[in-house]
Formats: structure tokens, C-alpha cells, sequence
């Protein structure tokens, strides 16, 4: 048996548009839901800024619903991190040959929706945003790096929102996909692998749906619309470019029960389904099992029309991709809700300093958990050390936290593919240049390889620097054997 990440394994680094780009008035892009949020912190939630039809200003925690008459505006005196960002949309091409030096081959972006189309409504895409993405697209494969397009990360035109109630309206799938064509038309050939959605699983609130009412029952409506629309975009890819791959990206992080008491047990089975019943339908083509039992619970059915069952069935994904940072821990009493996570601390798992548990072993575990279900290939899209770096005095970051936490997560990833026969295309770590934490706002979690001089206000020059954890990548990177081989690694 070999026991080594093969020569083809793609290695590369992730990022979003609008948490990265910033850029947001320049090359004719239209305004996003995301940059109508405000920073946060550690322990206080980021807000929607918004103005009621009396003219009040009122903020929003991004997870609730908000009245019909609110509309995003910008506060003054208020800092919108989406705004600037770290200014990739000026350094991407520096950023891509730091990435290169570092070894990679392959770099995970999003593209920002309203840059393609500004309203979401335009006839024909913005010339300008087509050929922004096209020259960054030939520069990776110039550097013999393999671009991984996600389509959509948890964005819209805000006009979409404002117009339609987002993804509550069918129309929103014609403007997806017409959007999702035009990317595919203009990059067709050169791009293989695409991901429709981001952590599709994790939709709550107007920023990630456009829609107002952020209940559950509204949400399942919305992916609904997703879904088919991911669907039909799908099917176009696979039409258009047998080459090409296509696939979702779900928040996956494993969830384990907090005791072995059958009810904690069972919990966890139901916890987790509030992640498989996404990827259930996109990957398998249809509603599991116990969908309408959830729609029941949370009060309420799906509305469907009658072609909408066909469509899912011919819009199969070809891979699951997954973020996955920590585990979560579920008892009988947690709460229902989107997405998987509780945060239940786990006794026996050290923590970052946001609080997330630190388990290499999940990584392996969920590989295997996702692989038994579905046996399609699977792309590890985010994992990551999200910390506190200091700066030496010649301005050097030292991070043996995260090479230590790489480390440990590498050598699951290999147990996984080489001992339980996974099939794993690649690995892209979060944030690969210090970015906007999309949780909090802030700056000061950062999960790079490559450091950005920037604080949570956004000052600073926006400077690159390498950190430790660059040169032990790079050093990796050449030679992948380099990680050691535990003794214990062979007992299953
Ligand atoms: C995922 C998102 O949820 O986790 C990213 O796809 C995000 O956009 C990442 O940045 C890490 O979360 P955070 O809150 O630390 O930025």
C-alpha cells in the first residue's frame, strides 16, 4: 500500500470575494447584500444596517428576519469591512505568486455575483467583471495552478433582495443560472472544477438569502429554489464541458454526542441531518426520507411545481466539498436549527481562542462519514487555524500553533485516504492570505500563510508578508513525505 498524498492531489488556499476583494465601487460592480454589514467582535454579532419606509435607522442581527419595509443603507461613521477588504481586488496577482511560490496548484475564489451582473437583472454580463475574473483565471494557469470557482458564497446583488425577497422568488433561479452561464461561456475549458454554493447548509437571514423572513421554514423555501437552481446550472456544465466538475460546498464539521445516552445518540443523528438534507438532494437527486417529517416540525411544507423533482434528478453534483474547522458536540436538549452547529464544549478538546475545538481526528472522520454516504470524490474546500498571530519585532510571525494544527490535520487527511480508501481531489486552507473573518468582522482572526498589515478598522498598509507557517508549507509542498509516519498510524 502506498502511503502517500498522491503526485495529483490539488494543495491550494481559499478565499471569498467579499471578504478579500474590497474594490466594492470600481470595475462596475453593483452593491452586494454582505457590504451592508458591520463589523463585529468575538462577543458582539455583526448587523445589518438598515432604513424602515419612516426613515429610521435600525440595525439588524444578520440572523433575524427583518420587517418588509427595511432596506440596506449605509450608516455614517459606521466601518463595513466588505468595503476595502484586504485589497485583493489590487493584489490578487501578487497574492497568486505567493501562493505559487509556496508550491500550490490549485487556489479556491469566489466570484462576486454583482460584479458579473450589478442588479442581477442585466440582459448580458459587465464586460469589465468577465475580464477581471478572466485575467486572474489565466494567471493561475500560468502558474500551472487549477482554478476552483465557487459561484455563489452566500451573496447576492442587493437589488435581487430588495426586488424579489431573493431566493423566496423563483425568479432568483433565471438569474442565477443566467449568471452561472455566462461564467461558464466565458471560462469554459479552462476552468474544471465549479461549486455552485457556498455552505449552502448555513443559510439564515436577508444577507445569505435576500429574503426578509429568516425563519426555517422560509429558508428550506429558499434552498429549494437553490437547489434547482444549482440543478439546471448542473446540467448546462455537464452539457457544455465533460471535462468540468461540479459540486456544493456544505459546512460539515462532524457532530458528536455529548454522552452515550441513546437520546443524545438519536439527537445527533437528527443534528446531522440538518446537513445532509441539503447535500441528500443535490447529490442523490431528490428529498430524503425524512424531509417532510422536518417541514412538519418546523411548521410547514415546501412549495414545488411539477417539473421541479425532474430537475433535481438531472442536476446531480459530481463531488462533495466540505469546510470543516472543528467538532461540534450535540446533547438531547439542543435545539433544532439550520446548519449543524452547537456549541456545546467538548471536555476532551482544546479550543482557539474564538472558542473552537481543535480535532485533527474529525477531519478523518468526516471524510469517511461523507464518503460511506454518497461515494463521490470530495474536496476539502476550508479548514483552518483562525487565531491571534503576534508580530516579532522585525515584524515575523512565528505560528507553530498552525503548522501544528495543519500537521496534525494532513496526517488525518492521508489516514484517511490511504488506510479507509477515501477519495479526496484536494485540500484548499481558509483564508490563505489574512482575511475578514466572515463571523465577526474582524481582522485579528487570521488563518494565513501569507500575513496582510491590517487591524479590525481596516488600517494599515495592506501589505503581504510570509510567516512561518509559509516556509513549512512550501517545504511540505516540495516534499509531502516530509510528514512523518506515527506508528501508531497503522492501528485502525
Ligand atoms: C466558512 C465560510 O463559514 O468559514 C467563510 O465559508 C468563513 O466565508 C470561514 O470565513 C471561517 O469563518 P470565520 O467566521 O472565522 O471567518
Amino acid at each position: 500500500m502506498k502511503y502517500e498524498f498522491s503526485k495529483d492531489f490539488l494543495w491550494g488556499g481559499a478565499t471569498a470575494d467579499f471578504q478579500y476583494e474590497g474594490g466594492t465601487d470600481l470595475g462596475g460592480r453593483g452593491p452586494l447584500t454582505h457590504d451592508f454589514v458591520s463589523a463585529g467582535s468575538k462577543d458582539r454579532p455583526r448587523m445589518l444596517t438598515c432604513e424602515l419606509a419612516d426613515g429610521t435607522k435600525k440595525l439588524f442581527d444578520v440572523h433575524d428576519s427583518l420587517p418588509q419595509d427595511a432596506k440596506p443603507v449605509f450608516f455614517e461613521d459606521f466601518y463595513y469591512p466588505a468595503k476595502k477588504a484586504v485589497d485583493g481586488y489590487h493584489r490578487i496577482h501578487e497574492d497568486i505568486a505567493l501562493m505559487a511560490e509556496m508550491g500550490m496548484n490549485t487556489y479556491r475564489f469566489s466570484i462576486c455575483w454583482s460584479r458579473i451582473f450589478p442588479k442581477g437583472t442585466e440582459e448580458s454580463p459587465n464586460p469589465a467583471g468577465i475580464q477581471y475574473y478572466g485575467e486572474i483565471i489565466d494567471d493561475l494557469l500560468a502558474h500551472n495552478m487549477e482554478p476552483l470557482i465557487t459561484i455563489c458564497h452566500d451573496e447576492m446583488p442587493v437589488y435581487l433582495a430588495n426586488t424579489y425577497d431573493g431566493w423566496m422568488n423563483r425568479i432568483l433561479i433565471d438569474m442565477y443560472v443566467k449568471y452561472g452561464k455566462a461564467l461558464v461561456d466565458a471560462y469554459k475549458g479552462k476552468v474544471k472544477y465549479w461549486i455552485t454554493f457556498n455552505e449552502i447548509n448555513s443559510l439564515s437571514g436577508f444577507v445569505r438569502t435576500g429574503c426578509k423572513d429568516a425563519s426555517q421554514m422560509a429558508t428550506y423555501q429558499c434552498a429549494h429554489h437553490m437547489f434547482l437552481a444549482s440543478a439546471l446550472l448542473t446540467k448546462y456544465i455537464h452539457e457544455v464541458d465533460e471535462k468540468a466538475m461540479v459540486g456544493a460546498m456544505y459546512a460539515s464539521s462532524p457532530c458528536y454526542p455529548l454522552t452515550c445516552k441513546p437520546e443524545d445518540v438519536f439527537k445527533q443523528l437528527q443534528v446531522r441531518r440538518r446537513l445532509f438534507y441539503f447535500s441528500d438532494v443535490m447529490i442523490r437527486g431528490y428529498y430524503p426520507s425524512y424531509a417532510s417529517t422536518l417541514w412538519e416540525y418546523f411548521g410547514g411544507s415546501i412549495k414545488m411545481e411539477e417539473n421541479d423533482a425532474q430537475i433535481l434528478k438531472e442536476g446531480k453534483l459530481d463531488f462533495y466539498s466540505f469546510s470543516c474547522y472543528r467538532s461540534t458536540t450535540v446533547n438531547v436538549n439542543t435545539k433544532l436549527r439550520i446548519g449543524n452547529m452547537s456549541l456545546d464544549q467538548n471536555p476532551y478538546l482544546p479550543s482557539t481562542a474564538w472558542g473552537w475545538p481543535i480535532d485533527p481526528m474529525s477531519i478523518r472522520y468526516l471524510l469517511n462519514e461523507v464518503y460511506d454516504r454518497y461515494q463521490v470524490p470530495i474536496f476539502i474546500v476550508e479548514n483552518g487555524m483562525g487565531e491571534i498571530d503576534q508580530l516579532d519585532e522585525n515584524g515575523y510571525v512565528n505560528d507553530t500553533y498552525r503548522i501544528e494544527y495543519l500537521k496534525k490535520h494532513f496526517k488525518e487527511i492521508r489516514k484517511a485516504i490511504c488506510l479507509d480508501g477515501v477519495k479526496v481531489l484536494g485540500y484548499t486552507m481558509w483564508g490563505v492570505m489574512d482575511l475578514v473573518s466572515l463571523g465577526t468582522g474582524e481582522m485579528k482572526k487570521r488563518y494565513g500563510f501569507i500575513s496582510v498589515d491590517m487591524d479590525d478598522q481596516g488600517n494599515g498598509t495592506k501589505n503581504r508578508g510570509k510567516k512561518e507557517s509559509f516556509y513549512w508549507m512550501q517545504k511540505f509542498l516540495a516534499d509531502p513525505s516530509i510528514l512523518e509516519v506515527d506508528e501508531k498510524e497503522w492501528i485502525i
